[in-house]
């Protein structure tokens, strides 16, 4: 029998200070999360100079805690993967000079990990058996992308948000309604009271054939419903609010999933990215697909929001493909989906 694979992974492009323990891709040792959102909190939303330093003083613990979680040491790390981008530049700088660090001091190879395409991947940790083809919306504080999956593991991306990122429109709104940070749980939690129907806010590019989104019309409506309403001295109910305005990111959402699933032919749809979390999106969704026999699939939310299996499960893919990086390594913000799996 080949000897197993087990990967140290590292993730540090936002707020999260991750660290996990995986085996050949799919068995999950130790995955350490060390949110940072209390101390983003007051500020309604991630500053990035706070994450850095904040990264700066996690990233040795987290990961000391999450070899000891999966009872193994350094000297049986078979490689170091790291996410590269995308992400702020300065929280994924921390997490590439640990890793870099890592890789000199054990001499093992070293894996650079797309953010984005990891949370694709995660979906492949929760269900070990999936195959493609399929159809993933990966929905996350920065990123709104529908792609799909061919049979061979390619990407491609067929739409993505012309502005805001889902993530971020509901942070944002929940900032304006002085709901908390992150929003989306927030948000989440009170449309749960409230009619999803009371207020009609715009569905922005349901129409149009093509599979891009645009949110920011939506937030500017939500934001002078609520500022008119104060004007006229008319008393806002903001349950309603809430779940109006998620009823119009999930319905656009919803409608452009079920399209791109019959145009590809594909009975499965993965959500994935922090937003997968919302439970609207959640059952919406599988009610519509049901009606057409398409099975929807997630992952579980320690998988949905960032976390370092997911780094280390893709990892895996690039240490098969001899997919390795240099000292020399950097990372980029900007970093876009790329062309497989
Ligand atoms: O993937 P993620 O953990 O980090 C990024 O890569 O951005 O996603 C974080 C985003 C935040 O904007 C948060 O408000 C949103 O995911 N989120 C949700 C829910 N849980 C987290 N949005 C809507 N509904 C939720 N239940
Ligand atoms: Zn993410």
């Amino acid at each position: 029998m080949s000897k197993e694979v087990k990967i140290l992974g590292i993730e540090t492009s936002c707020d999260e200070t991750s660290a996990a323990v995986v085996v050949d891709g799919r068995q999950v040792l130790a995955n350490v999360v060390s949110s940072q959102a209390e101390l983003h909190k007051k500020f309604g939303g991630v500053v990035p100079e706070i994450a850095s330093r904040r990264h700066l003083e996690l990233i040795n613990p987290v990961i000391k805690e999450s070899l000891i979680l999966a009872g193994t040491d350094l000297s049986q790390i078979t490689a170091i993967a790291v996410t590269i981008g995308p992400g702020l530049v300065g929280a994924l700088l921390i997490g590439l000079a640990s890793a870099k660090a890592l890789k000199y001091v054990l001499n093992v190879p070293l894996l650079g990990v797309n953010h984005l395409e990891a949370h694709i991947y995660a979906n492949f940790i929760e269900y070990p058996d999936l195959s493609p083809p399929l159809i993933c919306l990966v929905v996350s504080g920065g990123h709104t992308v529908l792609v799909f999956i061919d049979d061979d593991f390619s990407i491609e991306v067929l739409g993505q948000t012309l502005d805001d990122a889902a993530g971020e429109a509901f942070d944002k709104i929940s900032r304006f309604l002085d709901l908390g940070y992150p929003g989306g749980p927030a948000i989440d939690s009170l449309a749960k009271e409230g009619d999803s129907e009371a207020i009609q806010f715009p569905r922005a590019m349901i129409d149009r054939k093509s599979y891009d989104f645009s949110l920011s019309g939506l937030k500017t409506a939500v934001i002078n419903y609520v500022t008119e309403s104060n004007e006229n001295g008319v008393t806002i109910n903001v349950p309603d609010v809430a779940a109006s305005f998620q009823a119009a990111i999930v319905d656009v959402q919803v409608d452009k999933l079920l399209r791109a699933a019959r145009e590809k032919q594909c009975n499965t749809i993965l959500l994935a990215g922090g937003v997968a979390s919302n439970s609207s999106l959640r059952i919406n969704l599988a009610q519509q697909a049901a009606k057409t026999c398409i099975k929807v699939l997630y992952p579980s939310t320690a998988l949905c929001t960032d976390n370092a299996a997911m780094i280390a499960g893709l990892a895996y893919k690039h240490y098969q493909d001899g997919k390795t990086l240099g000292l020399d390594a950097n990372v980029d913000a900007r970093l876009a989906i790329g062309s497989s799996l």
